[in-house]
């Protein structure tokens, strides 16, 4: 049954509809810079719907028409030492969180994608990018470097040769650069940006919760293990599968020649 469920936040909307949950960074005047404040909300946002049997995919977006996030909030930077900002940044971070939650998650990136909102991005299992939007890790412009997983994420994605030139230069790219690179999936224009991602969403969202959960879980053990590893253990995720009623239905949906339930 589809329905809507609202949350009360400060700096993020949490809106649940037709099993695809959108949580929407709400700081447009800020281009929705992540401060602290909105990083513990999105922390508390994803407990919840990891436990929600109603939500199966998460699209993480950003208010307004300019950005999908512009990064961590440069205010919070100043006055800073070391070790303040090691402590600020101990435990799982948001990006970690992120890449650990169990369902899919889709980045709809509307706009300026920059440092930590590229980061948050590159957590994420699949981007989706306007065509207007500018992506880029401009932390070395502050006299900095990426903290949110930017250094080993982005290489993974795209290569080291061009992940070290983004992050050294600290320039942005457009969307279409971004596509060509593998760095975002599909770039599409602004109008239909959102019926792109709710197409993918919606298409991910009738498959098996369990099947998805395992899948992920497969395809992010290949960039955290050797092969050998990480070929066991999709051994022991395929047949956990078995174990599962979704498996029942769906092989026997294809003998019976129907739609799966
Ligand atoms: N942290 C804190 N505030 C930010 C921010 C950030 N990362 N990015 C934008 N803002 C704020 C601006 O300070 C400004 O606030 P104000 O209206 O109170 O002065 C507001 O958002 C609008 O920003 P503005 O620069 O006027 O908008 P723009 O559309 O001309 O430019 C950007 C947008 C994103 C290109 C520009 O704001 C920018 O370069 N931001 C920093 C990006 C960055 O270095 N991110 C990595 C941080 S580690």
């Amino acid at each position: 049954m589809a329905y809507t469920n609202t949350m009360a936040y400060q700096n993020i909307l949490v809106e649940t509809n037709s099993r695809i949950s959108v949580l929407t960074i709400n700081r447009p005047d800020k281009r929705n810079a992540l401060n602290q404040a909105t990083r513990d909300e999105i922390r508390q946002a994803l407990d919840s719907l990891e436990r929600s049997l109603e939500s199966r995919v998460l699209v993480i977006a950003g208010a307004g028409d300019k950005a999908f996030i512009a990064g961590a909030d440069i205010n919070e930077f100043e006055g800073r030492t070391a070790l303040m900002q090691h402590d600020a940044m101990k435990g799982l971070r948001v990006f970690d969180a992120i890449e650990e939650f169990p369902k899919p998650v889709i980045a709809m990136i509307n706009g300026f994608c920059l440092g930590g909102g590229l980061e948050t991005a590159l957590a994420c299992d699949i981007r989706i990018a306007s065509d207007t939007a500018k992506l880029g890790q401009p932390e070395i412009n502050l006299g900095i470097i990426p903290g949110g997983g930017g250094t080993q994420r982005l290489l993974r994605l795209i290569g080291e040769g061009k992940a070290m030139e983004l992050i050294l230069t600290g320039d942005m790219i457009t969307a279409e650069e971004a596509e060509r690179l593998g760095l975002v999936n599909h770039a599409v224009s602004p109008e239909d940006l959102e019926t792109k991602t709710m197409d993918i969403a919606n298409r991910i969202a009738e498959m098996s919760p369990v099947a998805l959960r395992m899948a992920k879980q497969a395809v992010k053990n290949a960039s955290r293990t050797d092969l050998r590893a990480g070929l066991e253990a999709e051994l022991d995720l395929f047949a956990l599968c078995f174990a599962s009623e979704d498996k029942e239905e769906g092989v026997r949906a294809f003998i019976e020649k129907r739609k799966p339930e």
